[in-house]
């Protein structure tokens, strides 16, 4: 939901500086929708493409290519939100509730899962 009133906010003209949201459960969530473009996500079950900027996520990433990605907490605490990482590389804050077996069977957490470059995901 969080997602979709930023959308919804940049599509009025609020300048994406001036949108700031938080997460209830473990931490802050941001987007970075301003930064520098590093690559794209592209998400092989709907057969989406985006563009990515530093700091935004893969769950950010997927709202705005209306892809849709289970979620809950933002924050990398329900687990509602994992998702295989198919190629490419990610940084995520909080990740505690990956078990190792899922961490080395390529899941991550889309909501904290921030690309280094381009992705490719299963969604
Ligand atoms: S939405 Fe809860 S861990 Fe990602």
């Amino acid at each position: 939901m969080t997602a979709e009133v930023k959308r919804m906010l940049s599509e009025i003209g609020v300048d994406d500086g001036q949108i700031r949201s938080e997460a209830f459960g473990g931490g802050i969530a941001t987007v970075a929708t301003n930064g520098q473009a590093i690559g794209a996500a592209t998400f092989t079950h709907s057969g989406k493409s985006v563009a990515l900027r530093s700091g935004q996520t893969v769950l950010d990433a997927a709202c705005s290519a209306e892809v849709s990605i289970d979620h809950g907490c933002r924050a990398g605490v329900c687990g509602r939100c994992k998702v295989r990482l198919l190629s490419g590389d990610v940084e995520m804050h909080a990740s505690d509730v990956l078990t190792p077996r899922e961490r080395t069977s390529g899941l991550i957490l889309a909501c904290q899962a921030k690309p280094r470059g381009n992705v490719a995901v299963e969604a």
